[in-house]
């Protein structure tokens, strides 16, 4: 079993990702919000997201899982949702203004530097976000010592690239029309099992636990479905590509999905880890 991350992101390249990429993610945040709530409720299961906790969300992105996260915890609790990049953040606030007096309040942070007390939190919960930190080892020892003694943290990572189906038919691609550049290898990068658990005990987590999510979405085989995961993964090789370029990649996208259609359905299997940490009590 490696000890090490396979693939160690670079810090410029994916503050640039991201800032590149903020206007399709508040784009699609509420089209896809079903769909994410299916993901958000077992991460917030695995964390103990309860009413009256304290709970620290990590690369909140537009939003979630802070906001469902604050609909849990409830008047008597407190949601910080937080993110590396403010760009990010914007549609989390306008978001968080229609949840009234619920809504979590949202902040820029770097998880490796978190600028919060110890033991602030009961909880911490992250949403696809940790496989994009170059020093995960500094980022896990900043949520210990954020998490109150007996305290939760539980990250979500996607599973192998060959078990999520959107990504791969979209990754190929991808690089057949614009060429590979690496980019989508940090979503990967906690694919193997125990990886990010045994970083969370090396990190001083008292124990980690994980579970694996394997969904499989029927998708509209009528309906360009791939378009949210290509805008949103791949937004920032898109910026300035003319148009017949663009209508060829999806025309491709479209294609490959065609042949896996039965019944006007797409089946779209999806692979999932949740790790949970506890801290000592
Ligand atoms: C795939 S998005 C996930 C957003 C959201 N949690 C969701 O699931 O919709 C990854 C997020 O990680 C953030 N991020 C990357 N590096 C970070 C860091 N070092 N600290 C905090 N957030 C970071 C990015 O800005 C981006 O918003």
């Amino acid at each position: 079993m490696h000890t090490a991350p396979i693939h160690t992101p670079d810090a410029d390249s994916e503050r640039a990702r991201w800032a590149a990429s903020a206007d399709a993610w508040d784009r699609w945040a509420d089209p896809m919000a079903d769909l994410a709530d299916k993901l958000n409720r077992p991460l917030l299961d695995a964390a103990g997201v309860a009413a009256g906790d304290r709970v620290l969300d990590l690369a909140s992105g537009a939003g979630e899982p802070a906001l469902s996260a604050a609909r849990r915890t409830g008047p008597r609790g407190l949601v910080v949702g937080s993110d590396l990049v403010p760009g990010m953040l914007a549609g989390a606030v306008r978001r968080a203004t229609a949840e009234g007096a619920q809504a979590p309040v949202f902040t820029a942070a770097d998880m490796t530097a978190l600028p919060f007390a110890d033991g602030a939190f009961d909880r911490v919960t992250c949403r696809f976000g940790i496989m994009f930190v170059p020093d995960v080892a500094g980022a896990l020892a900043a949520v210990r010592r954020a998490l109150r003694p007996g305290g939760k943290a539980a990250f979500m990572v996607w599973g192998p690239l060959s078990g999520n189906a959107l990504f791969a038919e979209i990754a190929a691609a991808v690089a057949g029309h614009l060429g590979e550049d690496g980019s989508l290898d940090p979503l990967f990068r906690f694919a193997e099992p125990g990886l990010l658990a045994n970083a969370m005990i090396g990190a001083g987590f008292a124990r980690a636990d994980e579970a694996d999510l394997t969904p499989v979405r029927k998708a509209p085989a009528d309906q360009p479905f791939w378009r949210a995961a290509l805008e949103m993964s791949f937004g920032h090789r898109l910026g300035g590509l003319a148009p017949d370029r663009r209508a060829a990649l999806e025309a491709d996208i479209a294609a490959r999905f065609a042949t896996q259609a039965t019944g006007g359905v797409v089946p779209v299997p999806a692979h999932v880890r949740i790790v949970t940490g506890t801290a000592a009590a």
